[in-house]
């Protein structure tokens, strides 16, 4: 039997977004007692992250804001998984959480301009962060004063998508990662195991969502358009006409390349031609992100997900590893007895 547990821990051990190891680094220094993390690993499908948002360190007023309590409820999924081949966009507002419990953004300010260097660069106080007019404190960057001591294979965080976020110190790789070491989501396997890197470089964190996010947060929905990093000066990020850059606004259109999921319903009869094949949305029993809307707006759901409860595509997969693995677990089990 201790057998059994044992395996199934490692199977689990492995396949799990975040390892044993991961989840122990979230802790704050204790140095200010507002600051507050703590993850609830109860649920099947997901980790229920818990925070303050409030730094662990000291915070400069740099701008009219305070850092105040966000109460963050964050669902990471256990499983993450590639999401077809296709990329989220990163949307405004918070797309990771570091170790600390406090919020990580997306490279733009605004008006969707590099908050982080060259003329539309923001002020950050000297721990690499500042809050938004919410109150909520977050970086654009590395907070290399504050939480990252530069050391190698250093955990920082996780992506919305439970994909883990690392340093650019690497103990496989000589020096340090910069954005052309990694692929158009900012990220690289390792082991077999998918992680994000944060860099010096342009897009600082990641630059699109490899994996499916659980909640569906403004422009979410979004599937970015690949880019050509050989052609586009992956460094400039103006002339990078990359995942970011093709992502629209928040609310609405924009410049973006992808319509409302509201206007693909079938019944629109002013429906975009660029909105994707309900039909093919449907029979997909791993619909891409971007179908998860169009399905739910049929009423229905992929044939595969009938069973598991509704709203929850990401259960999907998971429940379909979880099988496997069990069965894994049995037969291996069978065999050493
Ligand atoms: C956090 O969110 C989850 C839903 O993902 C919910 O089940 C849980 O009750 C929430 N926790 C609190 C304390 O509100
Ligand atoms: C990476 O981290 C190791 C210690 O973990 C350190 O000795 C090394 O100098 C670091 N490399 C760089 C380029 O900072």
């Amino acid at each position: 039997m201790m057998l059994i547990s044992a395996i199934t821990l490692g199977i689990y051990g492995f396949i799990d977004s975040l390892t044993v190891t991961e989840l122990s680094k979230f802790s704050t220094s204790g140095n200010f007692p507002q600051s507050t993390v703590r993850v609830d690993t109860t649920p099947s499908d997901r980790y229920l992250i818990y925070a303050s948002g409030i730094p662990d360190h000291p915070w400069e007023k740099v701008n009219p804001n305070d850092a105040t309590n966000q109460n963050y409820n964050i669902s990471i999924p256990k499983i993450p998984g590639y999401n077809n081949g296709a990329h989220g966009c990163v949307p405004m507002g918070m797309i990771g959480i570091t170790r600390t419990g406090v919020a990580i953004f997306n490279p733009l300010n605004v008006d969707l301009e590099n908050a982080v260097e060259g003329q539309t660069r923001e002020t950050f106080d000297s721990c690499d962060g500042h809050p938004t007019n919410a109150g909520s404190y977050h970086y654009h960057k590395i907070p290399d004063s504050c939480l990252y001591k530069g050391e190698a294979d250093e955990f920082i965080g996780v992506a919305l998508d439970g994909f883990p976020i690392y340093g650019p110190n690497a103990s496989d790789v000589n020096g340090l990662l910069t954005s052309t070491d990694l692929d158009e989501c900012h990220g690289r396997e390792v082991n077999g195991a998918y992680r994000y890197h944060a860099t010096e470089t342009w897009p600082y964190f990641l630059g699109c969502f490899k994996g499916v996010v659980l909640e569906n947060l403004p422009g979410l929905q979004y599937i970015c358009e690949p880019a050509n990093k050989a052609s586009s000066g992956w460094e400039d990020w103006k002339e990078w006409n990359g995942y970011l850059c093709n992502c629209p606004p928040p609310e609405g259109q924009g410049d973006g390349k992808m319509p409302d999921p509201f206007q693909c319903r079938a019944d629109n009869p002013y429906r975009p031609t660029n909105c994707p094949d309900v039909q093919e949305c449907m029979n997909n029993n791993n619909p891409p992100m971007f179908c998860y809307d169009i399905c739910r707006q049929q009423g229905s759901r992929p044939e595969f997900c009938k069973t598991l409860p509704a709203n929850d595509n990401q259960a999907c997969s998971i429940a379909a590893i979880k099988i496997f693995t069990i069965l894994l677990t049995t037969f291996i089990a069978i065999c050493l007895i």
